[in-house]
């Protein structure tokens, strides 16, 4: 039995964190230096190493001596440092080095056994790696890796598969998304009358299930959004005239996309309150099920949440989180998002409520998961980032939030324990990420927000 609906604009299959980190090798090089205390990962034979060493009587050419062992094995040098030696009885010429290079992995060992023929005290500390990640809003521009393998050209059992016509017609439309940069305008699509037949189908049946099945902040939104934003079971809304709502009710925007993205290109995109969305549309003869993440699944399924302040904040924690992590961790919180953001339960006045969109966005599923058949546990981020999960049938278990403030200080607490060798604050201002790697930022940040709490204070004062 499958899902009645794709449930992943982003992450979400266990199989494409590995397509996902194949894709983020294979991003470009021209990558500036993020800090001085560690570099992106551009190639994984080079280690970034710090070396220390002690020459007597530097008079005597031992730094000389010992550059010339760093250049033979071609090492680059980023940083030299010297000082008088502390060691013992010393003379007035012996000297202590710090020398910060990067260097092939394979010649780290023989460079430091060169090196102690000429010098004393030689030790080495190899630096973390972090992965690529998006500093500025514009960056995302560059996280477009796409899993392919559930587009209709290569999967057969894609409702789409055998149908030519709707190929071509599907691969236009993703094609608009190839060709956007970050702060143009969202391409407009004018869909046929077969297109918006299958949307008033998927609407109209879902519809009838919000009321009963959806929580507050949902049904909230939804209703605005089919007062303002087109949302009518005859109309299929456009991107810019939703990215405009969401903007000014959260300072969300989308960010079109030819398809399912790679989870860390998709987490990045939350940590700058950017949804990366599809706009074609699922095959007329299945508009109960879809195998990728189509309009239907974004507009009906995440929208409408992503209008909610504390739910965009959730999601922008997840992002935040994600960036510079490793691997293992993007795994963890794909989990995280895929038991939340697409099938996230709440408790609303006791009552079981459904938040995330692959619920929202599939009739049978949503059904299913309030039917009290599935189990039911706590949110618990460090329990729901292990819990194994199925992207072939309804899932066997569904995490219950107490609410959204409780749900996003809880993932905070986990994101907190994630290991970073940075820490970062994201500056709405500027739609980027300042990371937190000199006490002189942290000082201006936490300068920033004590303006901001008598600010606070002061509105206080005057309403007492
Ligand atoms: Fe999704």
């Amino acid at each position: 039995m499958k899902t009645e609906v794709c449930s992943q604009a982003g992450p979400g299959k266990r199989d494409s964190l590995v397509d996902g980190a194949q894709a983020d090798g294979e991003r470009d090089s021209s990558v500036p230096e993020l800090s001085e205390h560690f570099i992106p990962d551009r190639d994984g034979d080079r280690d970034l190493v710090t070396v220390t060493f002690s020459l007597r009587n530097t008079k005597n050419s031992g730094l000389s001596r010992a550059l010339k062992i760093f250049e033979a094995f071609e090492a680059q040098i980023h940083h030299v440092e010297s000082r008088p030696s502390r060691k013992g009885k010393v003379g007035i010429d012996d000297l202590d080095f710090f020398i910060r290079c990067e260097i092939n992995n394979s010649a780290v060992n023989s460079l430091l056994n060169s090196l102690r023929r000429v010098a004393e005290d030689v030790c080495a500390n190899k630096e973390e790696k972090v992965p690529w990640f998006p500093r500025k809003i514009q960056d995302l521009d560059r996280c477009h890796h796409l899993i392919t393998k559930f587009e209709p050209d290569l999967d057969q059992a894609h409702p789409g598969y055998q149908d030519l016509e709707y190929r071509e017609r599907r691969s236009n439309v993703a094609r608009l998304a190839f060709h956007y940069k970050q702060g143009e305008s969202l391409p407009r699509v004018d869909y046929t009358t077969e297109e918006r037949a299958t949307w008033k189908e998927v609407y109209t049946k879902l519809s009838t299930l919000y009321p009963s099945h959806a929580c507050k902040q949902f049904l909230d939104a939804f209703h605005i959004l089919e007062k303002h934003c087109g949302y009518q079971a005859d109309n299929i809304p456009q991107l810019q005239d939703v990215s405009n709502f969401l903007k000014e009710r959260t300072g969300f925007r989308l960010h079109p996309t030819a398809g399912l993205l790679s989870p860390r290109d998709f987490l990045a995109s939350l940590a700058f309150r950017v949804f990366q969305c599809t706009q074609y549309i699922r095959h007329s003869s299945s508009p109960m099920h879809s195998p990728e993440p189509d309009c239907c699944h974004e507009l009906l399924g995440h929208i409408p949440m992503l209008a909610d302040k504390q739910f965009a904040q959730f999601s922008q924690e997840l992002g935040l989180a994600s960036l510079g992590a490793s691997d293992e961790d993007i795994e963890k919180l794909s989990t995280l998002y895929w038991f939340t953001i697409e099938f996230g339960l709440c408790k609303q006045n006791g009552v079981l409520k459904a938040y995330g969109a692959g619920l929202l966005s599939s009739y049978g599923e949503l059904m299913y998961s309030l039917s009290g058949e599935p189990q039911y546990k706590a949110f618990d981020p460090e329990v729901t980032a292990m819990q194994t999960y199925q992207d072939q049938t309804f899932q066997p278990v569904y995490f219950v939030s107490e609410s959204f403030e409780d749900a996003k200080s809880k993932l905070w607490m986990y994101a907190c324990k994630i290991r970073r060798p940075f820490s970062l604050r994201y500056d709405p201002l500027t739609c980027s990420v300042d990371l937190l790697d000199k006490p002189h930022k942290i000082k201006k940040a936490l300068t920033q927000i004590a303006d901001e709490l008598k600010n606070l204070c002061f509105a206080l004062d005057k309403l007492s």
